[in-house]
C-alpha cells in the first residue's frame, strides 16, 4: 500500500483571534498596573518573540528542573497518557509554546490512531507559527489548526468546540502563573468544553524545598533576571518608555503557605519613567517592587482540590522518579 501524504502546508492553519473590546489591551493593563499598590505587570507580557526565546532558554538551565521533570514523566508514562481516554482522540493545547513536549505525546498517538489533529493556542504569533510549521513538517499524518490568542479570549469563542473525543492539555505549570481563584475559574471554563469522556491533562509543580524552588527561579546565569527585565524593554518599545533594566533588580520570593513563589524588579534608585504612549510619568521609589509573576507550587492533594472545585477530578496522575513534577488527568466529576 502506497501511503498518502499531503503536503506540509495544506495541513496546516493558524488563526489569529481578536482579543474582545472588554478585555484591556497592554497599554491599559501597563497603566492599570503601575496605579496599583504595590505596582504589578501581568505575567503574560513576558511573552513576546525575545521572552519566549528567553523561556525556551530557561528551560535548559540546570537549575530549571520543571520542563526536564514533566519531560521524562511524558517520555516515560506518554503511551498510557494517549491511551486513557480510549482513540482516536485529538489534542487541543492551552499555552503551547515551542510544544517541544508534546511531540512525544503527538508520536505517542500517531502509533495508536493513524491521524492525529492538534490544535495549540498560544499568545506569541512567533512561537506558534515557528512550532506549527515545524510540527506539520515532522509529521505526515498531522494536522495542525493553531489560534493566536488568549486562554480567555478563545474560550468565550465556538473555535474549539469539537465533535470528536478531545484531550485538551494545560502542561508545563502554566497554571501556576494564576491565583489560585483564578486557577480554578480557568479550570471551569475548560471544563465546560468537556464532553463525557473528554479529559484534560494539566502539568503542575510540585510544593518542594524551598532553596531547590528559589534557585530554579533565580539561576546563577541570570537568564531568569533577564527573561523578567525583558518585560520593561517591551514597555520601552511597544509603549515609548524610557525604563532602564539596569536600575531594576530580579528579586524571587516563596511563601511556604500557599505554595505562591512571587517574582519583582525592584528599584535600585528612586527614579521617574516616562510612559510616552500613555502620556504619563511613573515615580519609583528606591526599594520599590513590581510584581511580575507567581507561579505557584501544588501538593497532589491540592490539585485534587483545585479539580473538585472546577467541577472536574482526577482519575490519573502521573510523577517523575524524584516527585518533582505532576501530570494530571481530570475527567468532569
Ligand atoms: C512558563 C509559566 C511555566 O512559571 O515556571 C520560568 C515561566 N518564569 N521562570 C514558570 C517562568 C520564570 C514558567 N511558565
Amino acid at each position: 500500500m502506497r501511503a498518502v501524504t499531503t503536503a506540509p502546508m495544506d495541513r496546516l492553519q493558524i488563526v489569529t483571534v481578536p482579543q474582545p473590546l472588554r478585555l484591556p489591551s497592554f497599554a491599559e493593563d501597563v497603566a492599570a498596573g503601575f496605579a496599583a499598590r504595590p505596582k504589578k505587570l501581568n505575567s503574560k507580557y513576558f511573552y513576546d518573540a525575545v521572552g519566549s526565546a528567553l523561556f525556551d532558554a530557561i528551560t535548559l538551565l540546570p537549575e530549571y528542573y520543571l520542563t526536564r521533570a514533566e519531560t521524562a514523566i511524558l517520555r516515560e508514562w506518554g503511551w498510557e497518557i494517549v491511551r486513557a481516554l480510549g482513540n482516536p482522540v485529538e489534542f487541543v493545547e492551552l499555552g503551547s509554546g515551542s510544544a517541544a513536549k508534546t511531540r512525544i505525546l503527538i508520536e505517542e498517538a500517531l502509533r495508536v490512531q493513524r491521524t492525529l489533529r492538534y490544535s495549540p493556542i498560544d499568545i506569541s504569533a512567533e512561537a506558534l507559527r515557528a512550532s506549527a510549521g515545524s510540527l506539520v513538517e515532522s509529521y505526515p499524518a498531522l494536522r495542525v489548526c493553531g489560534y493566536v490568542a488568549d486562554y480567555f479570549s478563545i474560550l468565550d469563542t465556538p473555535h474549539l468546540r469539537r465533535t470528536e473525543k478531545v484531550l485538551f492539555m494545560f502542561m508545563g505549570s502554566n497554571i501556576g502563573n494564576y491565583e489560585p481563584p483564578e486557577a480554578v475559574a480557568l479550570l471551569r471554563r475548560v471544563a465546560a468544553l468537556l464532553k463525557p469522556g473528554d479529559g484534560l491533562l494539566l502539568g503542575a509543580d510540585l510544593k518542594k524545598d524551598r532553596r531547590e524552588l528559589m534557585l530554579a527561579y533565580d539561576d546563577a546565569a541570570g537568564v531568569t533576571a533577564a527573561f523578567n527585565k525583558n518585560v520593561l524593554v517591551r514597555v520601552d518599545r511597544e509603549l515609548q518608555a524610557d525604563f532602564d533594566a539596569k536600575q531594576f533588580e530580579h528579586v524571587v520570593e516563596y511563601d511556604e503557605k500557599t505554595g505562591g513563589l512571587h517574582s519583582y524588579l525592584v528599584a535600585l534608585s528612586e527614579q521617574t519613567v516616562t510612559i510616552g504612549a500613555l502620556g504619563t510619568t511613573v515615580h519609583f521609589n528606591d526599594g520599590e517592587r513590581i510584581h511580575t509573576e507567581s507561579a505557584y507550587k501544588y501538593s497532589p492533594e491540592d490539585i485534587a482540590e483545585m479539580a473538585r472545585a472546577a467541577g472536574l477530578s482526577v482519575s490519573r496522575a502521573w510523577f517523575d522518579g524524584d516527585r518533582r513534577f505532576s501530570v494530571n488527568l481530570l475527567v468532569r466529576a
